[in-house]
């Protein structure tokens, strides 16, 4: 078997919408779901009261920030993912603890054959990060990625600084690839930003849920 693509792309993603999880970690019982309309309020909150601890990491884009993440701009956000999803180029999941909104997993630039690849960004409320809430989530999202969608290669940026964001990466045994020099503009500059990669020859045959779980940081439940 050359990969594990069922079949050629046919305009729907195989594999979406999906249920991700539950896995349960120190921090509680993660889940994924595709974004809803009605995340909105909790969207908002969390990410106008987030500005220091997101705003570091992610690309500069027009606008103040409180004005970019009020619950009225969601709707159209939430269409765009929506569309995205739809046309088969990205995976748009809200990551859940204990039931509730906390953040998200979002696999864009889907390009499927001959490279089915895609990366991978993701952010979490800043009252719930060091309990294992992320690194669990993205193991769920690239296994999904590597068996029901039949993507083969994972693909994280990340800027040199971000020790959290690298730490998430080094725990699930994404590989370094190099150093993209001024890669994106982020938060007002042209940041360099380190590639990290994941195959999924190298994830065989547990999983990253299933090494999380095998190493004693997550729990099937
Ligand atoms: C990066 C982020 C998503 C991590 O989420 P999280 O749920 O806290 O992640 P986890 O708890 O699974 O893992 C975080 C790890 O970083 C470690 N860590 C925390 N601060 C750190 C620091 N300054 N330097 C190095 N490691 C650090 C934690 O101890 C933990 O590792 P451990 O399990 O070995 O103790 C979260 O910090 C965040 O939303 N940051 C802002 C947005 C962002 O950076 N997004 C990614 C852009 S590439």
């Amino acid at each position: 078997m050359a990969h594990a693509y069922p079949g050629r792309f046919s305009g729907r993603h195989p594999g979406w919408p999906a249920q991700l999880g539950p896995l349960r970690v120190p921090a509680g019982v993660v889940a994924l779901r595709p974004v809803r309309l009605r995340d909105a309020s909790a969207w908002s909150e969390i990410r106008i009261r987030d500005e220091d601890h997101l705003a570091p990491w992610e690309p500069t884009l027009p606008g103040g920030w409180a004005q970019r993440h009020a619950a009225a701009e969601w709707p159209g956000r939430w269409l765009q993912l929506r569309s995205a999803a739809r046309r088969g180029v990205a995976l748009p999941f809200a990551v859940t603890l204990d039931g509730r909104f906390v953040g998200h997993v979002m696999i864009g630039n889907v390009v499927r054959e001959p490279l089915l690849s895609a990366y991978v960004g993701y952010w979490v409320d800043s009252t719930v990060t060091g309990g294992g809430v992320i690194t669990a989530a993205v193991a769920l999202v690239v296994d999904h990625c590597f068996s029901r969608v039949g993507l083969h290669r994972m693909e994280a940026t990340v800027r040199p600084e971000n020790g959290p964001s690298l730490r998430v990466l080094e725990k699930l045994g994404f590989r370094e690839e190099g150093l993209f020099r001024r890669y994106l503009d982020v938060n007002g500059a042209w940041r360099d930003h380190f590639c990290y990669a994941l195959t999924t020859e190298e994830v065989r045959p547990s999983g990253l849920a299933g090494r999380l779980v095998a190493a004693g940081l997550a729990e099937r439940v």
